[in-house]
C-alpha cells in the first residue's frame, strides 16, 4: 500500500476524511501524540488499526470525538465528576472511561464493558474528526512497543506502506499521551499518567486515585493494571536501557562510571540527560530532552530523544531520573516502561 502524505489544509483534511468514511486508516496530529484513526462504527476499519499497528487485540481503543453531541452513540450514563472533568479539561490530554452503549464494535473496546473517550485539543485533529463525520477510534501512531510518535516522520518509520494516509502537522506539543481515568470505579483512578497531573484532576473533582501498577513490572504488582496496554513493553528503544536513580551531582559520576565501563567492553553507549547537564557527559551519544526545571519540556522531547538513539545505532542508554510528582509521574512511567524496568539505585 502506498501511504499519502497530506497537509494540513482544508482540501487535504476533507480527502482524509472521505479516506476514513470509506473504511480505511489515516495518521493525524494530536496534543499529545499522532494518532492512527479509524471509523469507530466500523469494525472492519478498526481491524486495520490493529493489523497496521501488530496491537494485541486485547487492548482497547481510545474514541476521539470533535464535540459533545458526539457521546450520545458512545456511553450510556456519564456521571456528575465526569461532566465536571469534560468541562475543565476538554479539549485537551484526558480520556475518561465511561460505561459503553451497546452496538459500538467490540473491536474498539476489546470486548470490555467500557469505553474510553477523549476531546483532542488539537485543531487538525478536530477538523479531521468533523470532515470525516463520525468519531475516531484512534491509538498512537507507531508499531506497538515503539515510542509513540510525535512528528509525522516518526509515523513514516514505523508505518508507512501499511497505512492509507498520514497528515503531518508539525510537531505535537504534550509529548506524552493522554491521562486515561476510569470514571466508572467508586473513587475515579488513573489507569495511565498523562498530559493532565492527578493534582490538576484533584483540583476540580477531589480525591483522585493511581494505579499502583503504572510503575511495576506486569506481575509483580498485586493487581494487573486496569488499562490492558499498560501490562505490554512499551516505548522501548532498541538498544537496552537503564535508569540511575540518583539525586544530583552524584548521579553524572554514576552514569560516566556506567558508560565508561560499557565502552571498554566495545558497546556503542548513549546517556538521556537534560539541558542542565548534556555537557558533562562524554559518550557516543548525549541526548537531552528538555529542561529538568520544566518537566512540560521533558514531556515534549522525551519519544523523539528515545528515536534518536536508534538512528545512532546505541546499544546501551543510560537515562537520569525524575521525581515523581506532577507531570514527572507520567515522565517516569514512560522511561520505566522504555526501560523494561532495569533500574539502578
Ligand atoms: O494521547 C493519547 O491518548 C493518544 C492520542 C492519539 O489520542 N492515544 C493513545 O492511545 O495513547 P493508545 O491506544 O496508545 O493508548 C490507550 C490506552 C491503553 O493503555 C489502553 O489499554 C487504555 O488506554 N484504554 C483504552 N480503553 C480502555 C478501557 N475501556 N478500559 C481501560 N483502559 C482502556
Ligand atoms: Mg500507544
Amino acid at each position: 500500500m502506498h501511504t499519502k502524505k497530506l497537509t494540513a489544509n482544508e482540501e487535504d483534511i476533507v480527502y482524509a476524511g472521505a479516506l476514513i468514511r470509506q473504511g480505511e486508516v489515516v495518521a493525524f496530529p494530536t496534543e499529545t501524540v499522532y494518532g492512527l484513526g479509524a471509523d469507530a462504527t466500523n469494525p472492519h476499519a478498526v481491524d486495520k488499526i490493529f493489523q497496521a499497528k501488530g496491537r494485541p487485540s486485547d487492548n482497547p481503543l481510545i474514541v476521539h470525538i470533535a464535540s459533545l453531541k458526539d457521546l450520545e452513540g458512545l456511553t450510556r450514563e456519564i456521571p456528575d465528576s465526569a461532566r465536571r472533568l469534560m468541562d475543565a479539561f476538554w479539549p485537551g490530554p484526558l480520556t475518561l472511561i465511561l460505561p459503553k452503549k451497546e452496538g459500538l464494535p467490540h473491536q474498539v473496546t476489546a470486548g470490555l464493558d467500557t469505553v474510553g473517550i477523549r476531546m483532542p485539543d488539537h485543531p487538525v485533529a478536530r477538523r479531521l474528526i468533523e470532515r470525516a463525520g463520525v468519531p475516531l477510534a484512534a491509538p498512537s501512531a507507531n508499531r506497538s512497543g515503539r515510542p509513540s510518535p510525535t512528528t509525522a516522520q516518526h509515523v513514516l518509520e514505523d508505518l508507512e506502506g501499511r497505512i492509507a494516509a498520514v497528515i503531518d502537522g508539525g510537531a505535537t506539543g504534550v509529548g506524552v499521551e493522554s491521562t486515561v481515568v476510569d470514571m466508572t470505579a467508586g473513587v475515579p483512578m488513573i489507569l495511565r499518567p498523562g498530559g493532565i497531573t492527578q493534582e490538576q484532576l484533584e483540583q476540580v473533582i477531589g480525591p483522585v486515585k493511581t494505579d499502583p501498577a503504572i510503575l511495576r513490572r506486569f506481575g509483580e504488582a498485586k493487581q494487573p493494571p486496569k488499562a490492558p496496554g499498560m501490562k505490554y513493553t512499551h516505548y522501548a528503544p532498541q538498544g537496552e536501557m537503564w535508569i540511575v536513580n540518583r539525586e544530583g551531582g552524584a548521579v553524572v559520576a554514576a552514569i560516566q562510571a556506567l558508560v565508561d565501563r560499557d565502552k571498554g567492553e566495545g558497546f556503542r553507549v548513549g546517556v538521556l540527560t537534560t539541558d542542565e547537564h548534556v555537557d558533562k557527559y562524554r559518550a557516543d551519544a548525549v541526548i537531552s530532552c528538555g529542561q529538568r526545571q520544566n518537566l512540560s519540556t521533558i514531556a515534549t522531547g522525551l519519544y523523539a530523544a528515545l528515536r534518536t538513539f536508534d538512528k545512532q545505532g546505541i546499544e546501551r542508554i543510560y537515562a537520569e531520573s525524575f521525581p515523581k510528582k506532577g507531570l514527572g509521574v507520567a515522565i517516569m512511567n514512560r522511561l520505566v516502561k522504555a526501560a523494561g524496568y532495569r533500574m539502578i539505585h
